[in-house]
């Protein structure tokens, strides 16, 4: 008999593969491109800020002015292949952008939002 096979990604990961099982694609779409408004009234911030809106295009980091490789990967295929990676830049890109972690349905549905693309 086959066992189902469990994969155990280290320790911040541990959200993203059980709630991949309900992203929503298109909402993670909305979301890419809502703004969050600032505590400290500075420019609305959203994930297209520093990666665009077309996501096989390169973005431009709104501090740094640093060119970012494409997200999409179709055009990235190392993207999101490393989840820790992964959690790694949500974790900061969220709390910059949206002032608070994302939660784990905001995280899954962007994620399959930017496989998609
Ligand atoms: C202040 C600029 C900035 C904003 C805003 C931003 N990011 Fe990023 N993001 C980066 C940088 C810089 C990297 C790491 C460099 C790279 O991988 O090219 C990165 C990497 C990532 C990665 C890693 C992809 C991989 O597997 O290589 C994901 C996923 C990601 N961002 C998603 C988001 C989401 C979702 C938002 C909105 C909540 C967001 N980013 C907002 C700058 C930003």
């Amino acid at each position: 008999m086959r066992k189902p096979m469990i994969i155990v990604f280290a320790a911040g990961a541990l959200t993203l593969p059980t709630a991949l099982l309900a992203a929503d694609p298109a909402a993670g779409k909305i979301f890419w491109n809502t703004e969050y408004s600032q505590a400290d009234s500075s420019p609305a911030r959203r994930c297209a800020t520093c990666h665009g809106q077309d996501l096989t295009q390169p973005g431009r980091h709104a501090k740094t002015g640093k060119t970012i490789e494409p997200l999409a990967p179709s055009v990235n295929p190392q993207r999101l292949t490393d989840p820790q990676k992964v959690e790694k830049w949500l974790l900061r890109n969220c709390n910059w952008t949206l002032g608070r972690d994302c939660t784990g349905t905001e995280k899954a549905d962007v994620i399959s939002y930017i496989k998609t693309q």
